[in-house]
């Protein structure tokens, strides 16, 4: 009997350099019985060789498409644009549920190859909670560039290009050099605070030196009192986590800054829910996303009042790669380790149910 089998493809967006498995999980899955094969890809931040020594089978750059179609191809974020039908199960983010810009499109793909997509971001365990997310070094980096931000804004500079770090050490040690040593002093607000992203924001400034008194945590609880919010005017930096359901009042408008003037403590906000184009977006202060060349956009207020900045990348754990795809990998272990068993165990059906209804809907419009 042929052992069970994941293709590890290479990513091809732009300065992405995490992977859905890294060479600890891959090993995990071989010690498991599993084969593994891993294109060869430069821009991912594991070397080639890290999955070698742990028994991976090296294939070249992009070659998925001729991979024999029973192997179900493993990757991170979507395939290049292209009309060729997918034949292969796929399992990676796709962002063609949610009637993004091109899901007909992507949809067709498979429906004319006969392939299937389990989609990431709806692999849900029994409590409706995703099974891997990358919430945490999102915060986690939110929370990073937001310090870098403000050390930058003391200076009276603006923040330049981000780039990825190598490792976590390496990221709070650039974070704390930039603060000139340490981030003692900084006061910030991270609303969100018990979620994924929350959690990484607020372990990000505990681990840059912040008092634990100057990192005020809100969730829920704190935020039913409803917006806008004094306190929020009065840190350094504010970082919002929140998953937004529903219209809630805003928590800061341009208003509630221009009336504080130039007394105003609040310097850098960093949405790292990136609810940017949603019409409940609790942050109504600006409306681009900005990017690692960019990562800052200045506020609109009068000239009397002082600066504000904010950070909204939808893509911060490509800040972290290693530690964010670690985590990420880890979590979807177990789900992988039973994707041999992918027609009953619920996790999988449920996603393979809804691959089945969104083919539905995209046929319905085509
Ligand atoms: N910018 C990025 O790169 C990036 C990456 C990953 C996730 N995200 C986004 O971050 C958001 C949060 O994701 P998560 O995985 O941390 O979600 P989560 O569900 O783990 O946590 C969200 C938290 O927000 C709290 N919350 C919800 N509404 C609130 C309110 N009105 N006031 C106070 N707290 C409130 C919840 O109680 C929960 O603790 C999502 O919108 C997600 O899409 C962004």
């Amino acid at each position: 009997m042929t052992p069970p089998t994941f293709w590890l493809r290479c990513e091809k967006k732009e300065f992405e350099k995490r992977a859905a498995l890294t060479p600890t999980t891959a090993k995990k899955l071989i010690d498991a019985g599993f084969d593994i094969f891993v294109e060869r890809d430069e821009q991912r931040i594991f070397d080639d060789s890290e999955y070698e020594a742990m028994g991976c089978k090296l294939v070249e750059n992009n070659s998925w498409p001729s991979a024999p179609v029973d192997i179900p191809i493993l990757g991170l974020k979507e395939l290049p644009v292209s009309n060729d039908p997918l034949p292969h199960t796929h399992i990676q983010f796709a962002h063609c549920y949610k009637n993004q810009a091109g899901w007909v499109d992507i949809l067709s793909r498979f429906k004319r190859g006969k392939g299937t997509l389990y989609d990431l971001e709806f692999l849900e365990d029994a409590s409706g909670r995703r099974v891997a997310a990358f919430g945490f070094h999102a915060g986690f980096a939110g929370a990073a560039a937001g310090a870098l931000a403000l050390a930058a804004e003391r200076r009276g500079e603006k923040l330049g290009q981000l780039n990825p770090y190598e490792n976590e050490a390496a990221m709070i040690d650039g974070v704390k050099k930039a603060l000139g040593g340490s981030g003692k002093g900084v006061k910030a607000l991270v609303i969100g605070a018990l979620g994924r992203c929350g959690r990484g924001a607020v372990d990000l400034f505990r681990k840059i030196g912040l008092e634990e008194d100057d990192i005020l945590k809100w969730d829920l609880a704190e935020t039913a009192k409803g917006g806008p919010f004094e306190e929020i005017l009065n840190v350094d930096i504010f970082i919002n986590c929140i998953y937004l359901s529903s219209k809630i009042p805003s928590f800061i408008t341009s208003d509630t800054i221009s009336a504080a003037g130039k007394d105003r403590r609040l310097s850098i906000v960093v949405d790292v829910s990136c609810d940017t184009t949603n019409p409940f977006n609790p942050i109504p202060i600006y409306n681009i996303n900005t990017t690692f060349s960019e990562p800052t956009v200045r506020v609109d207020l009068p000239s009397e009042i002082p600066p504000l900045s904010v950070i909204s990348i939808d893509h911060l754990p490509t800040l972290l790669p290693r530690e964010s795809s670690e985590q990420f990998s880890a979590d979807l272990l177990p789900s992988l380790l039973e994707f041999p068993n992918r027609d009953s165990v619920r996790l999988w059906t449920d996603a393979h149910q809804l691959f089945q209804k969104k083919l539905g809907e995209a046929e319905a419009v085509a």
